[in-house]
């Protein structure tokens, strides 16, 4: 099935984004898409008829575009774009079906339960000739462009550390898609991905490169007694060239949610690394120079980052290019790797793993 793309596009049309799903994502994002300057949400497909027009209805769809089966999304017209939000387990399946459609694919993260179902949608994707990115919204935010530079300006020196975490406490629930393995539970598939991402951000930038992979991931962590799915996990990473990141996330143990990286001449403070101003405003990121008494603050501003997400989506789009810098294929890849080795570490298997002998 491969279906054709409605109207003639120009650098400047606006894109329009087809969303795969109805549940709290995927609502966050199309109010992105609202707000961003390159998009507008044309059509949605849920499961079933009522989630699709309750979500069409919400978010301005036309009724005609609001389809009771994500296949019919995939063969509409009217989208070029598909952004998929249901959870992690189902991304792989959408994701290829959407790129074998014709249709450029923003997947949310993580883009597969492991690398080997990252190489299948990447694969496709290229085979289609669509553009793909794993849906990394804070990797499109000016914040994290001023950490890339101020690393790579030398303002900490050599850099020799990271620290960085993300998780949450939720209470156990056996059929939420947070702690039930079948539904991809556990966090570090769920929210520790962002962690290993900015580590692997950050030891790229140390050494010039857009990311790097780990020579060395160790791990420890808890497995739900009940579930299976890991309730916190802690990794150690070892980049090449001396540097070392701590990463750690939770569904089940609140953390602090910040981000430090420290060099041979000091240190950088960032409070709010993943969600950042994510419904617009400004924000801070600390430097901590060696030996002076008070930090430098540099103010962030920037709208919403899903807008920012989805612009950053079109104008690679728009300029012909098959992959977002911000988030390459390539780095989705080595991601996916490090998540298998730190899952790995900890024992923490999903049926995927055995689906596709990861
Ligand atoms: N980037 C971010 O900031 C961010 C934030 C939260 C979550 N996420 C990612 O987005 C994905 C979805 O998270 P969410 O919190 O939005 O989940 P959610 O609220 O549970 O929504 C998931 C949706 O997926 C669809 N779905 C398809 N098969 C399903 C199944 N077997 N069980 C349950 N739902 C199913 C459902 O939509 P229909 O009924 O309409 O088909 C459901 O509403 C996850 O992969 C997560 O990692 C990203």
């Amino acid at each position: 099935m491969r279906g054709d793309t409605g109207s003639m596009n120009t650098p400047d049309s606006p894109l329009r984004w087809g969303i795969l799903s109805t549940g709290r994502i995927a609502g966050t994002f199309a109010r992105g898409v609202r707000g961003s300057k390159s998009g507008r949400v044309v059509a949605v497909g849920s499961r079933n008829a009522e989630g699709a027009a309750r979500f069409a209805a919400e978010h301005a769809i036309e009724p005609a575009h609001a389809h009771g089966n994500y296949e019919d999304l995939l063969a509409d017209p009217e989208v070029e774009a598909v952004y998929i939000a249901t959870p992690h387990p189902m991304h792989v399946e959408w994701a290829v079906k959407a790129a074998r459609a014709g249709k450029h694919v923003l997947c949310e993260k993580p883009a597969g339960m492991n690398h080997a179902e990252g190489v299948a949608i990447v694969e496709a994707a290229r085979r289609a000739s669509v553009l793909f990115m794993e849906a990394f919204m804070y990797r499109c935010h000016p914040q994290t462009a001023k950490v890339v530079e101020l690393v790579r300006s030398g303002a900490i020196g050599r850099v020799k550390l990271i620290q960085a975490a993300f998780g949450f406490r939720s209470d156990y629930r056996p059929d939420s898609r947070l702690w039930n393995k079948a539904l991809g539970g556990g966090g570090i598939l769920d929210v520790g991905c962002y962690p290993v991402s900015f580590a692997r951000l950050i030891a790229g930038a140390a050494t010039g490169a857009p990311f790097a992979d780990p020579l060395e991931v160790a791990g420890a962590g808890e497995l739900h007694p009940e579930s299976g799915a890991d309730l916190y996990a802690a990794a150690t990473l070892l980049f090449p060239g001396g540097v070392s990141a701590q990463v750690a996330t939770a569904v089940g143990v609140g953390l602090d949610n910040t981000a430090r990286v420290f060099g041979t001449e000091g240190w950088l403070e960032i409070p709010h690394p993943w969600i950042v101003l994510k419904r617009g405003g400004a924000d801070v990121i600390r430097l901590h120079r060696q030996g002076a008494e008070r930090p430098e603050i540099f103010e962030v501003e920037g709208p919403d980052v899903y807008s920012l997400e989805a612009d950053a989506f079109a104008a690679a789009l728009r300029s012909g290019a098959r992959a977002v810098p911000a988030m390459s294929p390539e780095d989705t890849l080595g991601n996916l790797a490090a998540l298998d080795r730190w899952r790995r570490a900890i024992g923490l298997r999903y049926p995927a793993d055995d689906a596709t002998a990861g």
